[in-house]
């Protein structure tokens, strides 16, 4: 039965056919005894680079979310999602949102990450603009520090980004993360460190 689509990264996995440049992966509960999957959308690499750590780490099946259907996900115990901020909203988040009913029974870790540094009033501000209450109960939430590469962005994406620096432009008084981020879109930042990973570790092997 090959019916979930993996990335290359997948050595663990016995049974691989090569298809388009992604691996069909045969099933293979004996490689991942866990049942854990962690899903990501990533625009930029920040995101995949998390996903890809945090899945080599707990041996779990990685997963493109903008390739995963809803159903994919029943077959695991442990679902980790991961998804950049893109104007507050965590990339992709909907498949484990709008499909929460069918997998509130299931040990759920969902992690973001930003250009933004992370502090707890943002934590908190993310968590409520992305989960309801009663996800918020039972969906354990991380938010990591990602980075910024504007060259690596889509024409679409760069229109809003050139919208906000030619605000920032405007703004009399900078605040250091303002000054930070208008840098940025000359020299590309990336603050991902696997040791960030650990308290999501953590959480999985709990
Ligand atoms: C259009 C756009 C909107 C963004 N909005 C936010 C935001 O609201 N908060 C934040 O911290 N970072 C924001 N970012 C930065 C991204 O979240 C950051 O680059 C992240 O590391 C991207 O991860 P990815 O490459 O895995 O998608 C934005 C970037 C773009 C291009």
């Amino acid at each position: 039965m090959y019916d979930f689509l993996y990335e290359l990264e997948h050595k663990w996995f016995k049974d691989q056919v090569y298809l388009e440049g992604v691996i069909l992966v045969q099933i293979n509960d004996n490689a991942n005894p866990n049942k854990i999957a962690v899903i990501y959308n990533s625009k930029s690499g920040f995101t995949q680079k998390y996903a890809r750590w945090i899945a080599k780490a707990v041996q779990a099946d990685l997963l493109i979310g903008k390739k995963t259907k809803a159903e994919d996900l029943l077959h695991y115990d442990t679902i980790v999602f991961g998804g950049g901020l893109y104007a507050g909203g965590i990339n992709g988040l909907k498949l484990i949102t709008k499909n929460y009913s069918n997998l509130k029974d299931k040990k759920i870790a969902v992690f973001c990450l930003g250009a933004t540094p992370v502090r707890d009033e943002i934590v908190e501000e993310v968590r409520n603009k992305n989960l309801n209450v009663q996800q918020q109960e039972s969906i354990q939430f991380f938010m990591l520090r990602g980075g910024f590469n504007y060259e690596t962005l889509t024409p679409f994406d760069k229109i809003l980004m050139n919208l906000l620096k030619l605000k920032l432009k405007r703004k009399k008084v900078l605040t250091a993360d303002e000054r930070g981020m208008l840098r940025s879109y000359t020299h590309p930042v990336d603050f991902t460190n696997e040791k960030n990973i650990e308290p999501i570790i953590k959480y999985i092997n709990e």
